[in-house]
């Protein structure tokens, strides 16, 4: 009887005095400038003073009562990024998307995130330059910074970031070319989707690489090449000036997409040989007959379209 009294006195204690998940009062103040700096967007009506921030509070997870995930996405937000982020020291998630009108630039406090390992800033009005400083966070291996107003170079301190696994660019207004450091990479060259180029990248190999989308200019030529082992590589809206018939495509190619460019020349007779999975010319200056064989010709005209004088299948004869 003793016993069963004492094991309902234990559930009713564990029931209303959840005590180990209770958050942390610092990081709860935190979380309150921050929300306060977005200027208290409906999407936080959840993050009340008056309840645990780790149980209770959309996007915030804990560990032994600090914060290491915040997750904001999908909201009419007008504000910017609190400088107080940067005392959310055991952040290991940044993942903020689609915030509308979050507006401003990266806070150099986000520095001080010595442990976080996935940072995103996508799809906001985020402006200003990448920052050089960056590269401090030296335990991130996801690097989001796409579909944002980032404008600028992009800087080569990105290379120092010894375990980066995937950096993502695309969809700014970044200009200039990709840092001579992009040749070598402290850690394993990682998956870049950004957006121009050095001759050093020549020697990098990259798996994938996308720069779509932005205003990368030039040539491309050292993202081809008979000894890479790239498979995936879209240049597609940037401007780049390149001669097509010039370049060596690499067998591992499975997917080229270089539309919406200012590229010319003819197409590669290799074309044939490639296991395209997909494959875009679209919008350049292409000109001459398209090779027959292979799986070229399962693409469609729109994969074609808009060039100065191709022809042969899937276009017009010659
Ligand atoms: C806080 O969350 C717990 C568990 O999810 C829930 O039972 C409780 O009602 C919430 N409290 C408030 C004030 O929303
Ligand atoms: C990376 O995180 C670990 C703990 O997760 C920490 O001990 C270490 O100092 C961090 N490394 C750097 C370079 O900040
Ligand atoms: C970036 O944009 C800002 C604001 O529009 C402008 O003042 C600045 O000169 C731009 N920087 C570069 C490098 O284009
Ligand atoms: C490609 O690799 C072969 C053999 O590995 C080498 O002889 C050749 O110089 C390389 N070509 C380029 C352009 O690096
Ligand atoms: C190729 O690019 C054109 C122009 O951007 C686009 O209309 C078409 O849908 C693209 N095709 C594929 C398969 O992505």
């Amino acid at each position: 009887m003793r016993m069963k009294l004492l094991n309902i006195y234990l559930f009713f204690f564990f029931m209303f005095f959840p005590c180990s998940r209770s958050c942390n009062s610092n990081d709860k103040t935190t979380l309150l400038k921050i929300k306060k700096s977005l200027n208290n967007p409906q999407i936080l009506n959840s993050w009340d003073p008056q309840t645990n921030c780790c149980t209770n509070w959309t996007g915030v997870a804990c560990t032994h009562r600090r914060i290491t995930g915040l997750t904001i996405s999908a909201g009419d937000v007008v504000g910017e990024i609190a400088e107080e982020i940067g005392d959310l020291t055991d952040l290991v998630i940044l993942d903020w998307s689609s915030l509308s009108r979050l507006r401003g630039t990266i806070p150099h406090s986000i520095t001080k995130l010595k442990n976080l390992v996935y940072l995103r800033f996508r799809i906001t009005e985020l402006s200003g330059p990448v920052p050089e400083y960056i590269s401090e966070l030296q335990n991130v291996t996801f690097l989001d910074l796409s579909f944002n107003r980032f404008n600028g170079s992009i800087p080569g301190s990105i290379s120092q970031m010894p375990k980066l696994e995937t950096i993502q660019l695309s969809h700014n207004k970044l200009t200039g070319s990709i840092p001579e450091s992009f040749g070598s990479f402290v850690g394993k060259v990682p998956k870049l989707y950004l957006g121009e180029i050095p001759k050093s990248l020549s020697k990098t190999d990259f798996n994938t690489l996308s720069l779509s989308g932005n205003n990368f200019n030039g040539e491309a030529s050292m993202f081809f090449g008979h000894n890479k082992t790239t498979l995936r590589l879209d240049l597609s809206r940037n401007n780049f000036h390149f001669d097509l018939s010039k370049l060596k495509l690499a067998k591992s190619l499975v997917s080229l997409d270089i539309s919406h460019n200012r590229v010319f020349g003819e197409l590669p007779l290799e074309l044939t040989n490639l296991r395209l999975d997909h494959f875009n010319i679209s919008f350049n200056r292409l000109c001459g007959s398209i090779p027959q064989g292979g799986l070229l010709q399962n693409f469609e005209v729109y994969e074609f379209s808009n060039n100065l004088c191709l022809c042969g299948a899937p276009l017009k004869r010659c």
